[in-house]
C-alpha cells in the first residue's frame, strides 16, 4: 500500500486590541491573530468518508459525505463545528473530498480566544484546498460565521471568524463589521508587548447574557432612530443617549458609542506609535465593559487591576466577549517577568490558581504548513 501524503495546516486564535462588543454593531474593531491555535495533519482519501480525531479531546468522529449531503444532526460535540462546516458546504455545490483529519491545539478552549472560529475556519480551509477552489478569505470567513450561527446556533457577529481567516503577521486589523473594509496597520509596540492572561475560569454566562446584550443593543437603535438617521449604533453620538430613558438600555449604548470612539482613538495611537495612550484606551474599554456593558467578572477585574497598579503597565482590559476568559495587559518588556510573578501571587491567593500568561504578537491567518 502506498503511504498517503500527509498535509499540515494551522489555524490560529485571535485576540481582540479593542472594539469589543461592536461587531455585532456594525463597527470598527481591531483584532490580530495570535500564534497559539489548531493544528491539523490530513490525508486525503479517494472515497466519501471524513474521519476526525483529536489529540486533545478522546473519540473519532466519521462522516460519511453521502449521508452529510442530505442532513446533519448535531449532538452539542465540538465535531458539530465540523459537520457544520461539511454539512454548509455541501449545502453551498462545493466539492470536497475524503480525508483522515488530526487535530492537535494549543489554544485553550472557551477561554474567549476564538477557538471555535479557528477550528471552523480551519476545517473550511482544510476542505477547499485539494479542490484549489478559489478562497477568498473574507467569504470563508462569512461561511463560517454563518455556520456557526445558524448551525451551532451561536449568534456571535463576524470579527473572529475574520480575524482568523485574515491576520498578518504583524498587522492589527482594522475592520469595519459593516463593510468589512479592513485596513491592516503595523501593529508594534516598541518598548512594550502584549501579555495575555487567561483566568482559566469558565465563561459561563457568556451565551446568554451574549444575546441580551445583542437585544438591547438593538433596541437603543430602534429608539435612536425614531430620532436620528442612524445606520447602526456605532454610527450614534454621544447625544443621542438622552433618548434614551431607560438605565440599562442607555448604559448598553453608551458602552458601544463611546467604546467606538475609543477604536477610532486606538487606530491613530497606534499608527504614531503612542503606546501610552493605547494603553489608557484599553484601560477605559475595560471599565466600561464592567460598568456600563456589564460583561466583566470579578476574576477579571482582579487582573485588571492589579496589572494597572504597577508601573511599568500602560493598560489592560478583558478581551472576547467577558464572563471570565482572558485579559490583556501592556508591559515593559524588560519587567514581564515581575509583573508576572505579582499577578500570579495576587491571583493565587484569592483563587488558589495561577492565571496562564502569554506574550502575544500579532502572527498571520488561517494556512497550510
Ligand atoms: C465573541 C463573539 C464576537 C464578538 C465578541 C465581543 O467573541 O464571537 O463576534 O461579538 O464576542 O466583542
Amino acid at each position: 500500500m502506498t503511504k498517503m501524503e500527509t498535509i499540515q495546516f494551522f489555524s490560529p486564535g485571535r485576540v481582540n486590541i479593542i472594539g469589543e462588543h461592536i461587531d455585532y454593531n456594525g463597527g470598527l474593531v481591531m483584532p490580530i491573530a495570535i500564534a497559539q491555535g489548531i493544528k491539523a495533519e490530513v490525508q486525503f482519501r479517494t472515497d466519501n468518508i471524513i474521519e476526525i480525531s483529536s489529540k486533545q479531546i478522546a473519540g473519532t468522529a466519521t462522516f460519511n459525505l453521502a449521508k452529510t449531503k442530505e442532513t446533519a444532526q448535531k449532538n452539542n460535540e465540538w465535531t458539530d463545528y465540523v459537520l457544520g462546516v461539511i454539512h454548509y458546504l455541501q449545502r453551498e455545490n462545493k466539492a470536497i473530498d475524503g480525508c483522515n483529519i488530526e487535530i492537535s491545539s494549543n489554544l485553550p478552549l472557551g477561554s474567549g480566544l476564538s477557538s471555535s472560529a479557528a477550528l471552523e475556519v480551519l476545517i473550511a480551509y482544510l476542505l477547499q484546498y485539494k479542490q484549489k477552489n478559489n478562497i477568498d478569505l473574507t467569504e470563508l470567513a462569512l461561511f463560517c460565521q454563518r455556520v456557526e450561527n445558524e448551525f451551532v446556533g451561536v449568534n456571535c457577529g463576524i470579527m473572529d471568524q475574520f480575524a482568523v481567516a485574515n491576520g498578518q503577521k504583524g498587522k492589527a486589523m482594522c475592520l469595519d463589521c459593516d463593510t468589512l473594509d479592513c485596513q491592516q496597520i503595523p501593529f508594534e509596540l516598541g518598548e512594550y508587548c502584549l501579555v495575555l492572561m487567561n483566568s482559566k475560569q469558565p465563561r459561563e454566562l457568556a451565551g446568554s447574557a451574549y444575546n441580551i446584550r445583542r437585544a438591547q443593543c438593538e433596541q437603543a437603535l430602534a429608539i435612536i432612530q425614531e430620532q436620528q438617521a442612524v445606520e447602526n449604533l456605532c454610527a450614534a453620538q454621544i447625544s443621542d443617549l438622552e433618548f434614551l430613558k431607560d438605565e440599562v438600555i442607555y448604559k448598553r449604548a453608551k458602552h458601544v458609542i463611546s467604546e467606538q470612539q475609543r477604536v477610532l482613538q486606538s487606530v491613530e495611537a497606534l499608527k504614531q506609535g503612542n503606546i501610552p495612550l493605547l494603553g489608557k484606551l484599553l484601560t477605559a474599554s475595560h471599565i466600561s465593559l464592567d460598568k456600563d456593558y456589564e460583561v466583566s467578572s470579578e476574576g477579571l477585574n482582579l487582573l485588571v487591576n492589579t496589572s494597572i497598579e504597577q508601573d511599568i503597565c500602560l493598560g489592560a482590559r478583558l478581551t472576547g466577549a467577558g464572563f471570565g476568559g482572558c485579559c490583556i495587559a501592556l508591559v515593559k518588556k524588560d519587567a514581564v517577568n515581575s509583573f508576572q510573578e505579582k499577578i500570579a501571587e495576587v491571583y493565587f491567593e484569592r483563587y488558589r490558581m495561577y492565571p496562564d500568561f502569554y506574550i502575544t504578537n500579532a502572527e498571520d491567518g488561517v494556512r497550510s504548513l
